[in-house]
């Protein structure tokens, strides 16, 4: 169902017309470096929240996206519930790690290699749209034009499962001089930990989709530093 730039060999090398961007190469150039699985983010499992949202009764029928899929391991558990099951990423070294991985578990699953927030399908392609960790790689000023977009592509009823995170400042010790310095800059409201706030993507959905649920919590990458997810179900009218 992708409209263009969808990429069948998943070599590392952009194919020619695919876009490019300095943020393009720059994860590009990552994904020629390591595996996904090196990655801090990486999760060999898909989260709790989308293993969950996979039993529901009233899970939207059709086809699901996973917007910058990594390695691929929340499209090849998507495949399982949803027809069909898409992945894109910025890199094609990930689309190609994540298509080995579908092939590898016996899920059917397309792939391709576009950058968010230009989501290269028609309207009304996805009942489910999943986004960990593509949103807060892209550019604040075009988050307006990535929830316009989700919006357009999900079916009536269809939704959108979405974790941002980022990195957490933790406070020094406190018997330090820059741990009391900083821990007086929080108390008074100037620095501390940070999450994107909810009321930044609640003014930022687009007219018909609802929040189902919009909350933060604490996730501790590999390698142990601490990053602030706010994570939402948004269903779309
Ligand atoms: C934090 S990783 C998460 C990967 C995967 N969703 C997971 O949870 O394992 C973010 C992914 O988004 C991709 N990415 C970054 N910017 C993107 C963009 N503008 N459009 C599409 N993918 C992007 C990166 O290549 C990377 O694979």
């Amino acid at each position: 169902m992708p409209t263009e730039h969808q990429t069948g060999s998943g070599s590392p090398t952009p194919e020619p017309g695919t876009p490019t961007s300095d943020k393009r190469r720059s994860w590009e150039t990552q994904w020629q470096q390591r595996a996904g699985a090196d990655f801090q983010w990486y999760l060999s499992e898909p989260p709790p929240e989308l293993v969950e949202l996979m039993a529901r009764e009233d899970l939207p029928g059709g086809g699901a996206l996973d917007l910058g899929c990594g390695p691929g391991v929340a499209t090849a558990s998507l495949a399982s519930r949803f027809s069909p099951a898409v992945g894109m990423d910025i890199a094609s070294g990930a689309v190609s790690e994540a298509r080995a991985l579908a092939r590898e578990k016996g899920e059917r699953a397309s792939f391709l290699v576009a950058e968010a927030p230009l989501l290269p399908f028609r309207d009304r392609s996805f009942g489910l749209v999943f986004d960990r960790g593509c949103l807060q790689a892209i550019p604040r000023n075009a988050w307006e034009r990535y929830f316009r977009e989700v919006e357009r592509l999900l079916v009536p009823g269809g939704m959108l499962q979405l974790y941002v995170s980022k990195a957490a400042r933790e406070f020094p010790p406190l018997l330090s001089a820059r741990g009391v310095r900083l821990r007086l800059k929080w108390l008074k409201g100037k620095r501390g930990p940070q999450f994107v706030s909810p009321d930044l993507i609640r003014g930022l959905l687009s007219g018909s989709m609802r929040e189902l649920e919009l909350r933060q919590f604490p996730f501790r990458v590999a390698g142990g530093k601490l990053r602030n997810v706010t994570y939402g179900l948004f269903r779309k009218d």
